[in-house]
């Protein structure tokens, strides 16, 4: 039999259905809808409209009824599209460096950085990874997040990488958000692989893609493209293998020097994430891409550097999704809202254009198209904010805390 649930009355009803997926949206092209219900069937959306109308058609159901007996707002489940929440150990020690001065390149140069995180998660068993993983996820859902992307990257061995992918892959068993896993085995070149760039790539290409594939452990591989870590040249190769096999293909591009965001548009990713060094040239090259720009503002809080040019790219006509990046060295915080309004009043983006970067936008960096919109047939994933106007959302930056976060049609956090 179908299960049904319903919600409502919802004061304001933010949908994101109906705008670009590319480019500026003006303030006023938000659609807001009020009084409304949600009936959900099965997880899914089955019908959104006037609260008094759709109660009763709720109750002839059967539906599990929560009736709001204060205002609130519903936006589409939160996505966050880019993070490393899974791992081991802390870069607290990283970041006092930091702030007394040395760079993020010193410190990792002189021992710390991403080698630091991955010794530690080396040293981590499975079942550690898991509970690390949960812990962090249930954080993003109590801030409305209902869909995570996880990376892997501190293994940086065969078998490493896939302890960290099969430990995503339980997480998502166990946590109530979606994680959607990705490898980033190509993060730097491990410190004790005893050969090149060139070789470590072709090795995961030939080694350990396979193997993510016959596991079914993800569909995705990211690079870090960057002075350091791997060049343009040396990756290309590898995306190339990746996508033959099947892969999608994300960038972690134009952090500090540019380069990567070329590379996202030559290998035809569907993100180039970071891009806070991305200058004009880079910004009007991704524009007329297809390729989604994520901003990542929680690195840019975490290391003290510029912000992504968010309303460049959205002039220049770009997507613009915006997430996490959540990670022990440059992002700790964690906190997608909080990071998204920051971007907003900084980088001065229209309150849709914020929340298409965390919601629509977002699915679309993830080539996912079932969630990110309220509307019939979406998945019914949403968070609803204890407030009667959808602006003191974002003008709250954070601290406005959701009332409840629902996925798939259950209150997962209330
Ligand atoms: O997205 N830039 C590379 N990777 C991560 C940082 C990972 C780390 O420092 O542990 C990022 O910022
Ligand atoms: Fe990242």
């Amino acid at each position: 039999m179908a299960a049904y649930s319903y919600f409502g009355p919802i004061t304001e009803l933010v949908s994101m259905d109906a705008l670009p997926l590319k480019g500026a949206i003006p303030e006023d092209h938000l659609r807001i809808l009020k009084q409304q219900g949600i009936l959900t069937r099965d997880g899914m959306i089955q019908e959104i409209g006037g609260h008094e109308k759709l109660l009763p058609l709720a109750k002839e159901n059967g539906a599990e009824v929560t009736i709001f007996d204060t205002p609130v707002v519903a936006l589409p489940g939160l996505i966050d599209c880019h993070t490393h929440i899974c791992f081991s150990g802390s870069r607290a020690r990283d970041y006092a460096l930091r702030n007394a001065g040395s760079t993020y390149l010193e410190i990792a140069k002189a021992g710390g950085g991403i080698w630091d995180t991955v010794t530690r998660t080396r040293l981590a068993s499975e079942q550690e990874l898991i509970e690390g993983i949960a812990a962090r996820a249930g954080k993003h859902i109590t801030q409305g997040v209902t869909t995570i992307e996880v990376k892997s990257g501190y293994g940086l061995t065969v078998e490493e990488e896939l302890k960290m992918l099969r430990a995503i892959r339980k997480a998502d068993h166990l946590v109530s958000a979606d994680l959607i896993s990705t490898c980033l085995a190509a993060h730097m070149l491990p410190r004790d692989y005893p050969g090149s760039s060139r070789e470590y790539l072709e090795m995961l290409g030939n080694e350990l893609l396979p193997r993510i594939t016959k596991e079914g452990l993800s569909k995705r591989v990211d690079a870090f493209v960057e002075e350091g870590a791997f060049s343009p040249a040396d990756i290309l190769p590898y995306f190339e293998k990746a996508r033959d096999l099947g892969f999608e293909i994300t960038v972690h591009a134009d952090q500090f020097t540019t380069g990567g965001s070329q590379v996202a548009i030559d290998c035809g990713a569907l993100s180039a994430d970071h891009l806070e060094a991305s200058t004009p040239k880079e910004v009007s090259a991704l524009a007329q891409s297809d390729v989604i720009a994520v901003a990542l503002p929680g690195a840019s809080l975490g290391l003290g550097c510029d912000f992504t040019p968010a309303r460049a790219l959205l002039d220049a006509g770009a997507g613009l999704a915006i997430a996490s990046d959540h990670n022990p060295g440059s992002a700790p915080m964690g906190q997608l809202l909080t990071q998204a309004a920051i971007l907003g009043a900084k980088e001065k983006l229209t309150t849709p254009e914020v929340i298409a970067g965390i919601t629509c936008r977002a699915a679309a960096a993830l080539n996912i198209s079932d969630r990110g919109i309220l509307r019939k047939g979406m998945l019914a994933d949403l968070v609803l904010f204890p407030t009667h106007d959808h602006r003191e959302i974002l003008y709250h930056q954070g601290s406005l805390q959701p009332a409840y976060t629902v996925k798939k049609g259950k209150i997962i956090h209330s």
